[in-house]
């Protein structure tokens, strides 16, 4: 029985993920901040632990927790939409320990193990944003960008030892806490000279009629990554992350 441990599986794509390998027989590490046992399906193969990406010695208790793992899912993310000068230094740096060092962190925790056993997969959740940028998300974007050129060149340090690294590009999905959260994080401090751009991004992502990505095709590209050893390096995950993504081969 193979066993995967997600991070940030409090809600949307962690929780549904969660649900989805437990729903396959896998043993499910799910973790979060605030561990809750009652969103998940009770069973014997689900195990809750408390994981702060951002605190060292909690990636350190939860990974000596886990014990052996096959698959680590790096989905922990925050998102933060502002105009860069809207922006202070510090949300900077808390958007980048979160999505982009917390990340890193619980690989370089996991590496040791993956190593020695010669197997393992990691699997990080990045955004189709890096892939067809837009406006008043650069921070966030650059937090994602930096780990899809962390996968891809880890992927070949780490292919030696039968280890594999992949990347799962989600679309938007607006169902998710993620966007209320990005929103929150603002403030709603948009600078004024900024306003009229932003007017117009908000009344563009009301009015798009594009299909969004719902979470379960989040979980059905990281049963992919983690089963499939032929599958790509890069994921697209929704129909409107694929659709970007080929627009953006275009381009
Ligand atoms: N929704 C979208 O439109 C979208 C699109 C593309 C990519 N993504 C990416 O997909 C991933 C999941 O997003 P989602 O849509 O499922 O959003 P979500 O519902 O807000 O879930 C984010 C999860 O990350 C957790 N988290 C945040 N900071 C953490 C930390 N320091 N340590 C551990 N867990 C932490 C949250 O836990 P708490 O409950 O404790 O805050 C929550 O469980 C993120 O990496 C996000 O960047 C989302």
């Amino acid at each position: 029985m193979k066993t995967i441990l997600i991070t940030g599986c409090s809600s949307g794509f962690g929780l549904e993920t969660a649900r989805y390998f437990l729903d396959r027989d896998w043993t499910v590490i799910a973790t979060m901040r605030m561990p809750r046992e009652d969103i998940l399906p009770g069973s014997d193969r689900l195990r809750v632990l408390p994981l702060d990406v951002v605190d060292t010695d909690s990636i350190a208790r939860a990974v000596a927790a886990a014990g052996p793992i096959d698959v680590l899912v790096n989905n922990a993310g925050v998102g933060l939409m502002n105009a860069l000068e809207g922006v202070s230094m510090d949300t900077v740096r808390d958007v980048f320990e979160t999505n982009t060092l917390g990340t890193i962190a619980m690989t370089r925790a996991v590496l040791p193990q993956f190593r020695e056993q010669r197997s393992g997969v990691v699997v990080n959740v990045t955004s189709s944003v890096t892939v067809l940028p837009l406006p008043l998300l650069s921070v966030y974007t650059a937090s994602k960008a930096a780990v899809n050129a962390f996968t891809e060149s880890l992927a070949l340090e780490l292919e030696q030892f039968g280890v594999r690294v992949r990347l799962v590009i989600p679309g938007r999905a607006p169902q998710t806490a993620f966007r209320a959260n990005s929103l929150a994080r603002m403030g709603m401090n948009i600078p004024e000279a900024y306003g009229e751009l932003a007017t117009h991004i908000f009344a563009r992502m009301q009015q798009s009629t594009e299909e969004v990505t719902q979470a379960v095709d989040v979980s059905e590209a990281v049963w992919r990554a983690a089963t499939d050893p032929t599958c790509p390096m890069r994921l697209p995950a929704g129909a409107d992350a694929v659709a970007w993504t080929e627009a953006a081969k275009r381009a």
